[in-house]
């Protein structure tokens, strides 16, 4: 017979009361699918796996009757709801290092006997990542030729085309009617006055009619999407062709190809956790995947882009304009800058990578997927 856990024994797991438990249960919201001989509740596995996913929704904010939506949401499996899960656990999380990056700013302003303006105090309480790091996001954010070509050449003969997590708008075709799609606000202020017309909306929701579009392009952005299969199904949806440019997520593929989250900053592991691999995300659109070599002089300061260039990571403005930095923490960019300062001083960097010294481009994982 299935083992069950008592209500007690429940509780005591879970650091909730018995009281809420019951509650649950007379709202219907879980449950429990036995009694013990004594007459007291009791869960099985699949009682207690949908305790904790309302558990969790609990602890992230949400009220009950919106809980009581989304654990019982027809659509998805296991893997599918831990995902969609875990993606609102991570945007916690960035909001929060966002929010904490924020506050010291504005303690370094005061320090300094600057106060910050009403509207950016709202801001930062608001704040998506990039409604905080967005505005250092043009210093070194700009088209890499190189790419874009690939990118543009992967578009084919499309007219119209829809950029989804346009940011400032980097990789548009200029000779293509563009539709831009940005969530986030300061990203928005910031495309030039002639960029292509913005809509405030979700990859993840895209608010236009099946096949809108001759193709549907996002560059560099997928990896931020809550949900990326999701926002990739909608990128089909609208447009007949889909061409998508990010990284191969995988420890072999990407994590220790790169010396730098090999050897300095393994904490970006963490954020990939439970990532679809580039495989799944090609499958989700039928795509196939090509290779994307990084120039030595890549004009688009990605994270990867400074490969041949190790001393550029010890500068500020280069980090600030990389959501990575901001997501692992300021204590492991500390670690991480002071580590490579010494080992470029040194000579040890040098010695551990001697083959990058007369490489023009690398492969480090990048990858564009067409569909
Ligand atoms: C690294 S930037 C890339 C911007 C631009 N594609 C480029 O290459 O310059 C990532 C962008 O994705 C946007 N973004 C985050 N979550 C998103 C979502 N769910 N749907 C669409 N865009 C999103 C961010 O606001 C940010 O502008």
């Amino acid at each position: 017979m299935e083992e069950h856990l008592t209500v007690g024994r429940v509780a005591e797991l879970a650091d909730v009361t018995v009281r809420t438990l019951h509650h649950y249960d007379e709202v219907g919201l879980v449950q429990p699918s036995a009694r013990t001989a004594g007459g007291y509740r009791a869960y099985s596995a699949q009682d207690v796996e949908r305790l904790r996913e309302v558990l969790a929704y609990r602890r992230l904010g949400f009220g009950l009757r919106e809980i009581a939506r989304l654990v019982d949401d027809p659509a998805g499996d296991a893997v599918a709801r831990l995902r969609r899960l875990r993606g609102l656990l991570a945007e916690q999380r960035d909001r929060a290092a966002a929010m904490v990056t924020a506050i010291d700013r504005e303690l370094q302003a005061r320090a300094m006997g600057i106060r910050t303006t009403p509207e950016e105090q709202l801001m930062m309480v608001g704040a998506q990542l990039y409604e905080v790091i967005g505005s250092d996001y043009p210093a070194t954010r700009r088209t890499e030729p190189r790419i874009a070509a690939q990118v543009w050449s992967a578009l084919g003969d499309a007219r119209t085309v829809l950029n989804v997590g346009a940011g400032t708008g980097s990789y548009e075709p200029v000779d293509r009617e563009v539709t831009a799609v940005e969530p986030s606000a300061v990203m928005r202020a910031q495309r030039p006055a002639d960029a292509a017309p913005c809509v405030a909306a979700s990859a993840e929701r895209l608010p236009f009619a099946d096949q809108s579009f001759d193709a549907a392009m996002a560059f560099s952005t997928i990896h931020h999407w809550q949900d990326p299969i999701a926002g990739l199904r909608e990128m089909r949806r609208v447009a007949r062709r889909v061409v998508v440019f990010t990284h191969d997520s995988s420890e072999a593929g990407w994590l220790n190809r790169f010396w730098l989250s090999r050897d300095y900053l393994p904490e970006v592991g963490e954020l990939i956790v439970g990532r679809p691999s580039v495989n799944e995300l090609a499958e989700a659109i039928g795509a196939r995947i090509e290779p994307v070599l990084i120039p030595w002089d890549c004009a688009d300061g990605f994270f990867e882009a400074y490969w041949r260039r190790p001393e550029a990571y010890l500068e500020e403005h280069v980090r600030r304009a990389v959501s990575v930095w901001t997501r692992v923490g300021p204590q492991a960019e500390r670690r991480a800058v002071e580590q490579l300062r010494d080992d470029l001083t040194s000579g040890r960097w040098a010695e551990r990578n001697p083959e990058l010294a007369d490489l023009d481009a690398a492969e480090l994982g990048l990858r564009l997927l067409v569909a």
